[in-house]
């Protein structure tokens, strides 16, 4: 089954307002070059705005870096599906190993996040990963099992199809250590059969699979060519505008 592939930046907390929609500027006209695949940047919360606002009409989707469970209410530092829908956000990152790692959130409150997402017409890309421990325990695929469950928790099959899975070993993040293009791909593999056993094979075979950590203009059309996976989440990479425009234009 064809997917559109799908290649996303996630800016984490890098980057003023200005530089920002500078980047945002520069990478927008790689939607033009490549109308067969989806291509999405997530600044930080501070750009999303401008950034929205300066790529407006040319095909490149923003993505926020996180989002909340509630419309609205008494929740210091968070941000809603309509806050963000109301700047023409169309996507967040939910669940990514720095959000897990490094401020505790777990399964159950991506869970939520998640269907916070769905319930506001934002669409999820729900991030797993095993550490590096957890591979060399031979726990990867224990891990992103549960993971996967407990992520997708009472989402049902017509709303699967909003959702976005992205695999980002931990252990490759940042590091410069990218998973072999078999690892992912066997990863890959083994996720799809996942959404089979929980949901119908169609489910499996339409939803997208990224891979992320350490996605690089020289490892990308190897990535691409394995047929489990379906686009990159670029971290560092997505922060030169070069880079970031090479990798979307994979081969
Ligand atoms: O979300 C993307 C990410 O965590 C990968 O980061 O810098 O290894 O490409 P990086």
């Amino acid at each position: 089954m064809e997917r559109r592939p799908f290649i996303a930046g996630n800016w984490k907390m890098h980057l003023t307002l200005a530089e920002a929609v500078q980047l945002a500027q520069a990478v927008a006209p790689t939607c033009a070059a490549c109308p067969d695949r989806d291509i999405m940047i997530a600044p930080s919360f501070t750009s999303l705005a401008a950034v929205c606002a300066a790529v407006k009409g040319s095909g490149l989707q923003v993505g926020a870096q996180n989002i909340a469970w509630d419309r609205e209410g008494a929740y210091t530092g968070e941000i809603s599906s309509p806050m963000l829908k109301d700047l023409g956000v169309s996507l967040a990152i939910i669940g990514h190993s720095e959000r897990r790692h490094i401020f505790g959130e777990d399964n159950a409150m991506i869970n939520r996040r998640l269907h916070g997402a769905l319930d506001g017409d934002i669409r999820p890309i729900l991030c797993i990963g095993e550490t590096l421990a957890d591979r060399e325990a031979g726990k990867t695929f224990a891990v992103l099992d549960t993971q996967v469950r407990e992520g997708l928790q009472a989402v049902n099959s017509a709303q699967m199809e909003c959702v976005v899975l992205a695999y980002e070993p931990v252990w490759a993040i940042g590091t410069g250590k990218t998973a072999s293009k078999e690892q992912a791909q066997e990863v890959h593999a083994f996720l799809r059969q996942l959404l089979a056993a929980m949901y119908e094979k169609t489910v499996a075979e339409t939803v997208r699979i990224l891979y992320g950590g350490s996605v690089k203009p020289d490892n990308i059309d190897d990535l691409m060519a394995q047929p489990d996976i379906d686009g990159a989440l670029v971290g560092g990479a997505a922060l030169k505008a070069e880079s970031f425009d090479r990798i979307a234009r994979f081969r």
